[in-house]
Parts: C-alpha cells; sequence; structure tokens
C-alpha cells in the first residue's frame, strides 16, 4: 500500500484486487488501489486530517487502534457514518513512535468489513525513534498479515455458529492484501513491523530455517530493549516491530516467514502456515548493529493503582433468545446503552482478565490507553517478549489470567474495550468505560 502524511481522504469501497493465485479478488478498501488502506506517518505532535467518504451501502466508521485522542475521533461504535456520508477526522497525535492501525468500529459490521479488507497502517515517529538510526527505506517492511477465505473471486465472510464460536478463519494468509508473497532482499538486517489485522487468528511466528530474531517494538512503540526470540505469538490487533537479520545468507538461498503450531485455541486456530518468502538477491556489507537500549520506559507498579477491576471473560452463552453465540465480559453482553465502568481522569487501575474457565483466547483490548502487563497467572505463566513496555492488547489463552494496569490519562468521555476476536466482539464481548 502507498503511503501517506496525516492530511489526506480515506473512501470505503469496493475494491478489486490483484492477489497472486486468485487472480482478481472482490473485496473492501480505503483507496481504489486494492485491499486495506494506505500507511499514514506521521510524526509525535503532528496533526492528522482525514476526510473520510462512506462509499459503501452500510455504515462504517474509522477507529484508529492504540492512538490516544478525543472520544468523538475515536470511532466509538455508535459514532457510525451511514452509507453515503462522510466525516472528517481531525486529531493531534501525541505519543510515543510505534506501529497503529485503523479499522472500522460499527457496531455489527465491523468484522464483516475488516475480514473484507478495510484496514490500514498509521506510523508515528519521534525523535527518540529517529536517534536510533533503525533501518529504513527499503529495509523496513511494514506487513499487515490476515488469513482470508476466498471463494468465487470474492472474499467470502458468512460466519457459521462454530465460526462464531471460534472466530471466523480463513485458509488464506494475505501480507498486505496478496497471497504468498516474495520479498527480494539484500544480505543485511530489516526492520519487519508487523500487524496481526486478522479477525480472529493468532499466529506463532518463525523463521523457517529455525534462526532467532529480535523483537524490539510492539502495540505502543519501542520497548526498552532488544528481546532475542526463537518464535511469536502475535494474537489479533497486536503488533510485532522485529529485526530480522539476512546477512549470512548465501545469495539466492530462500527464507519462508512461517506460522509454527503452538499450545492454546482450537485445532483451526494453530495450524502451520508459510506466510510469505524472502529471497537474497544482492550481496551487501551492513553495518547496522541493534542498539542495546532502545527506549525509556518506566515500569508501573501495583502499588500505583487506586483501583482493581475484574472481569470474567470464560463464559460462552448459546444465546438462547437470538440463536446467536454470545461472548460476554462479567456475564453481560454488549450494551450501548450501559456504561460498565466509570472511571476516574487521571486514574491508574489495574484491570485483570480472568479466562481461568475459558475454551477460548480472548485477545482484549482497551480504546483511549496504552497499559502495561502485569503479570499473567495460569497457561502460559511469563509474559513473552512481545508483552513488556506499552501494550494496548493483552491476550488471554484459555486458562490465563492476566493483569495490566492503565494510567488513564489520554482524554475524558466514552470508549470501549472489548475483545479484538472480531466475531466475539459481535457477538457481545465488549463494554464501555467512562472516562470523567
Ligand atoms: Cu482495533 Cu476496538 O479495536
Ligand atoms: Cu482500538
Ligand atoms: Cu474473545
Amino acid at each position: 500500500p502507498p503511503i501517506v502524511g496525516g492530511t489526506t481522504t480515506l473512501t470505503a469501497q469496493n475494491v478489486t484486487a490483484n492477489s497472486n493465485e486468485f487472480g482478481n479478488v472482490k473485496g473492501l478498501g480505503y483507496s481504489s488501489g486494492g485491499l486495506l488502506g494506505p500507511t499514514i506517518k506521521v510524526n509525535s505532535g503532528q496533526s492528522m486530517n482525514v476526510n473520510f467518504v462512506n462509499q459503501l451501502n452500510e455504515k462504517t466508521n474509522i477507529h484508529w487502534h492504540g492512538l490516544k485522542i478525543p472520544a468523538n475521533m475515536d470511532g466509538h461504535p455508535e459514532n457510525f457514518i451511514n452509507a453515503g456520508g462522510s466525516f472528517n477526522y481531525n486529531f493531534t497525535v501525541n505519543q510515543r513512535a510505534g506501529l497503529y492501525w485503523y479499522h472500522p468500529h460499527a457496531d455489527g459490521t465491523t468484522g464483516k468489513q475488516v475480514f473484507q479488507g478495510l484496514a490500514g497502517l498509521v506510523i508515528v515517529n519521534d525523535s527518540e525513534e529517529t536517534a536510533l538510526n533503525l533501518p529504513s527505506g527499503n529495509r523496513e517492511l511494514p506487513l499487515v498479515i490476515q488469513d482470508k477465505r476466498i471463494s468465487a473471486g470474492s472474499i467470502l465472510y458468512a460466519p457459521t455458529m462454530m465460526d462464531q464460536m471460534a472466530g471466523l478463519m480463513g485458509q488464506y494468509i494475505l501480507v498486505n492484501g496478496v497471497y504468498a508473497p516474495s520479498h527480494n532482499v539484500e544480505t543485511a538486517k530489516y526492520r519487519v513491523r508487523i500487524l496481526n489485522g486478522s479477525n480472529a487468528r493468532i499466529y506463532n511466528l518463525a523463521l523457517s530455517n529455525g534462526a532467532s530474531f529480535t523483537v524490539i517494538g510492539n502495540d505502543g512503540g519501542l520497548l526498552a530493549t532488544p528481546q532475542t526470540v526463537n518464535s511469536l505469538t502475535v494474537a489479533p490487533g497486536e503488533r510485532a516491530d522485529l529485526i530480522i537479520d539476512f546477512s549470512s545468507m548465501g545469495l539466492n538461498s530462500e527464507l519462508f516467514l512461517i506460522s509454527k503450531t503452538f499450545i492454546g485455541g482450537n485445532a483451526q486456530g494453530k495450524q502451520e502456515f508459510k506466510i510469505m518468502k524472502f529471497k537474497v538477491t544482492t550481496q551487501v556489507v551492513d553495518n547496522f548493529s541493534i542498539p542495546t537500549t532502545l527506549s525509556s520506559i518506566a515500569p508501573l507498579t501495583e502499588s500505583m493503582a487506586t483501583k482493581t477491576r475484574n472481569f470474567e471473560i470464560s463464559n460462552v452463552d448459546s444465546g438462547s433468545m437470538s440463536g446467536m453465540m454470545m461472548h460476554t465480559i462479567n456475564n453481560k453482553s454488549y450494551d450501548a446503552n450501559r456504561i460498565d465502568e466509570l472511571v476516574p481522569n487521571g486514574a491508574v487501575e489495574i484491570w485483570t482478565f480472568d479466562n481461568t474457565n475459558g475454551q477460548e483466547p480472548h485477545p482484549m483490548h482497551l480504546h483511549g490507553v496504552q497499559f502495561q502487563i502485569l503479570n499473567r497467572t495460569g497457561g502460559r505463566g511469563t509474559l513473552t517478549a512481545l508483552e513488556k513496555g506499552w501494550k494496548d492488547m493483552a491476550l488471554c489463552m484459555p486458562g490465563e489470567k492476566v493483569k495490566i494496569i492503565v494510567p488513564f490519562n489520554g482524554y475524558t468521555g466514552k470508549f470501549v474495550f472489548h475483545c479484538h476476536n472480531l466475531e466475539h466482539e459481535e457477538t457481545g464481548m465488549m463494554g464501555q468505560f467512562q472516562v470523567s
């Protein structure tokens, strides 16, 4: 996708995109260019002025995932734009450098529209990051990884009861809207910036030769220090900023970014996949070495919190009324007319997501804030390399309880929090908090 600045027009529309194997595929995009939308690049402190036009035949809107912006700009489910309408998103970006993203958030059409192609990246830069001289230009690769169901030349969204239970997953893994892409690389270190933009699929990223790679950032920007791993679990909504080193590879050799199986979730959700291919086509001398310190991050501690809230996320109802699967938070499904949590502006709070008795993974997300993860008990136990630093997502696998600490130091107003498995979200797994 093209890269644009903070002042731009996004037009939700039907598109036909060339997706390799499948030839032309019908889906949705934010420009006539194809699936997804342009990558928007801004510096922290700069403002964004996005003219949004809805050319779909149903409601939609834009949520700026991870950005701390005023409530009326955040794409709350009730602030939707009707078919044929438009809206001006205008706000100042005032936060850490990082990979953020945008996608629809109207109640009832979010899962479908994201699956069919509506999503895009926002890259925020700041002086702390610039000073590190990380790989850039053709050595910086922003990748949106998404699974799709493609049938008769269209991206098909028709969740069954089973899909509502597990979340809708597809057999084809697209990278930036393209199936099984191949990318030519030099013998150098690359900054690979990944968004898992899938509705429900979790990836356990690895390299086909088993080599390690380095995690330098996540949802909320750079980590304090680089973390070396051999595999990395990335849930829907999460971002992973990686350094992959091709420098010891021979000319013409190939390496795949793959997803390995993992513990937790259902069988369909932990299949192995080849995601994309890297092919070494140029030998160069690369002098970049990963800085030992990346960012200054003050860890928040439990004693800073003035309140703890517990959220039971284990339960699923078979929804006797509607015949629909219902997912809940504290046994409540989403109600636009109910505020679930009242939060004093400026408070620091501990929120605990309890999936101890659950059967499904739940990647939990809060709007309007960035938080830190304090700990995990049950299941995988310790935090992963991706769970240090600042986050806006917290993955709770079956059997796990995850405790986060949240400074509500953004904007006042009404925001939502929800499971980012979009079928879970659409079947009720969302609540509202009011900061005032
Ligand atoms: Cu990316 Cu409310 O979500
Ligand atoms: Cu969000
Ligand atoms: Cu969920």
